[in-house]
């Protein structure tokens, strides 16, 4: 794995390829026969969520919501919402990470109270030891711990979604002084 002074490589492509794969076919087994909606939370979970239905054996379909959040203190409003219906729908949510647990929180209720027949959630990454909220993560792809990451969807100030691998920051004063440091050591 690559690691430089301020950020190192902590989940290689390999493995998130491997560990998508299977969460792709946990899903698969549970979900046959049905026609599930796979409900993708804008923006993160883009690349995450076109590689895992590129994994998923049944016919599901796919939406996306964005979601505004204020700040630490968990309220969160859709900026943009699902263009179906979720009534009467199977709907796993697709989040590349789950954190403190709030925005899951929210999301789940919101489905259960549009009438969604069934939810559950495929989350990549979970940030255990960050949870104020309890919340079920029905399919979860890793454990880590509660570095800041980025890749793979993870955004530090809009950049870095687009490195293939996921990498924890060691010195954010690194990023500060010079936004494409780490993108000048890769690209
Ligand atoms: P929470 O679970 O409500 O605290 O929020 C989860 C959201 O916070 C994720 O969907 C990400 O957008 C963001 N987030 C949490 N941890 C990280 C990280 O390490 N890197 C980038 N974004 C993160
Ligand atoms: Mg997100």
């Amino acid at each position: 794995m690559r690691a430089f002074d301020y950020a190192a490589e902590v989940i290689s492509e390999d493995e998130i390829r491997s560990r998508v794969s299977e969460l792709g076919n946990a899903i698969s087994a549970d979900y046959e026969g049905r026609n599930p909606v796979f409900v993708s939370v804008l923006t993160g979970s883009v690349l995450f969520s076109a590689d895992l239905l590129r994994q998923v054996q049944v016919p599901g379909e796919i939406d996306f919501l964005a979601l505004n959040r204020f700040g630490e203190s968990g309220r969160i409003s859709l900026s943009m919402d699902t263009s179906g219906p979720l009534f009467d729908r199977d709907v796993i949510i697709v989040e590349e990470i789950v954190d403190t647990g709030l925005t899951l929180n929210v999301l789940r209720q919101m489905m259960i109270d549009r009438g969604a027949s069934s939810v559950a959630t495929v989350g990549l990454l979970d940030k255990t030891r960050r949870r104020v909220t309890d919340v079920p993560i029905e399919y979860r792809g890793f454990e880590v711990g509660d570095e800041f990451l980025v890749g793979y969807g993870l955004d530090w100030e809009g950049l870095y979604r687009n490195l293939p691998s996921l990498w924890a920051i060691l010195d954010i004063e690194a990023f500060v002084e010079d936004r494409l440091t780490l993108a000048r050591d890769l690209f």
